[in-house]
């Protein structure tokens, strides 16, 4: 009996050590696995479900609050917000044209909300009844198009997925879906035989390059259950990249790491963008108006040359910029979106050099309008100007030799420029490529 169990003992520890520990990892590793990300900086986020049918409205009345959250803001009980999931029926989707207009805008991977809060599955899901080929009438497979369209145009497909689910009974979350109210919730079960099983789904039916968790803050995810969740999808896929919400180690909207082991690569700024540089990897997700979901009432929409901006102070900071569209239930994505997302690209081809694969400066600004970045082999200095009231730029925080040259992006001739007591004072072209946030290539 006693060497039965000692057989036991060790096969079950054998089957655990099946699974390999990817929590401590070397910098050289962890550098590998990330470069493709950091190099990226511009991504695009897609929230769309079925909570683009209601699109911020629910019986006749405007529901305050970001349109992805409708089933709780309005206390929606499940059997009525299910209505929308029938009625979800996107006939105007087209993947491919998505995927067109992220790639004219210049980003260089995608993020969709595989299944947000709601815990509608916007694939063929066969873990679940709840997905868009059993539960909506649409019957097709938007992740894999989408999917599909990605891989065809060199843009790297990210899923967003939810951890918190309002529709799932085991996943309990009384507190945050008081309707949910099923009588003998079993997270545990929720965790195992749901949430990783569409997880593992998504990874062996997509390859995501990214999984993008959110929804964490519920009292029944733990900083164990992130790293064990953490473990088991790198050993599906080592080579994928996850946020620091799969853990709870987010210090709120700031979105950076409370403590020092957290699970997670990158940490999630959310709405904001950090104060300065940092030593971790991050990047800020932020809406082009005031909502994730689609939202008839939002016509909060930033300009291009917000966005244009922030674009240049988070890539001055090391971080990536994840901008969201939202799109309507038709499945277009709205045309003012389109529109700021096809200025950002027109800007990109002419300065895209300056942002793309380039490393932050530890002075990293010089006064509101200056923002600096540097090329990987520090050959380089860009210095992005946002505004200018003259066209003699004075700089002081980078010092070229003498005789080096410096150029503006998208102007042949190099600039004339002079050393002067308090820096240099370069002299701007008379016609400028773009019309606004001009690089200038200084010659180190
Ligand atoms: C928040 C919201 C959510 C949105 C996310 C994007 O956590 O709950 O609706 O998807 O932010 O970062």
């Amino acid at each position: 009996m006693k060497q039965i169990l000692a057989i036991l003992f060790i096969l079950a520890c054998l089957t655990s050590n099946a699974q390999k520990s990817y929590l401590q990892e070397s910098t050289a590793e962890k550098d590998k696995r990330m470069q493709w990300w950091r190099d990226a900086t511009f991504g695009m986020f897609i929230h769309w479900g079925a909570y683009s049918v209601p699109a911020g409205e629910y019986k006749g009345k405007e529901v305050k609050g970001i349109a992805e959250w409708i089933m709780h803001s309005a206390n929606i009980p499940i059997p009525e917000y299910e209505q929308f999931v029938r009625e979800f029926n996107p006939q105007s989707f087209n993947a491919k044209e998505w995927v067109r207009i992220a790639k004219d805008a210049g980003v260089r991977y995608i993020v969709i909300t595989s299944k947000h809060h709601d815990g509608f599955a916007l694939w063929d899901s066969k873990v679940s009844g709840y997905d868009v080929m059993d539960f909506s009438p649409f019957k097709r497979d938007i992740l894999k198009e989408l999917t599909d369209a990605c891989k065809a145009a060199g843009i790297k497909i990210c899923f967003y997925h939810s951890i918190m689910d309002w529709h799932q009974p085991d996943a309990e979350s009384k507190k945050d879906y008081p309707h949910q109210n099923t009588p003998n919730p079993d997270f545990a079960r929720y965790r195992e035989t749901y949430l990783k099983k569409q997880l593992t789904e998504l990874i062996t039916k997509y390859d995501p390059e990214v999984l993008w968790f959110d929804g964490e803050w519920i009292p029944e995810w733990t900083e164990e259950q992130g790293k064990d969740l953490y473990n088991f999808l790198r050993n599906l896929k080592p080579s994928l990249i996850i946020n620091n919400r799969v853990g709870k180690g987010r210090s709120g909207m700031q979105g950076m790491n409370k403590y020092n082991d957290a699970a997670g690569d990158f940490g999630t700024p959310e709405q904001e963008i950090l104060e300065g540089t940092s030593d971790s990897d991050w990047e800020s997700c932020m809406t082009m108006n005031d909502t994730w979901g689609f939202s008839k009432y939002d016509h909060n929409w930033k300009s291009a040359e917000m966005l244009i901006d922030n674009l240049i102070d988070i890539a001055a900071k090391g971080g990536n910029y994840l901008l969201n569209v939202g799109p309507t239930s038709a499945g277009v994505i709205p045309p003012e979106s389109v529109e700021r997302l096809g200025e950002m690209g027109k800007w990109l081809k002419v300065n895209g050099e300056a942002i793309y694969a380039t490393n932050s400066l530890k002075k990293y600004k010089e006064g509101d309008n200056i923002r600096y970045t540097t090329s990987k082999d520090g050959k380089y200095v860009y210095a992005m100007i946002t505004k200018k009231s003259a066209n003699i730029i004075n700089i002081r925080q980078v010092k070229p030799k003498p005789g080096s040259k410096i150029y503006m992006l998208g102007v042949k001739e190099p600039l004339s420029w002079k050393f002067v007591s308090d820096g240099v004072d370069i002299t701007f072209p008379n016609q400028l490529p773009c019309d606004y946030a001009w690089t200038l290539k200084i010659q180190q």
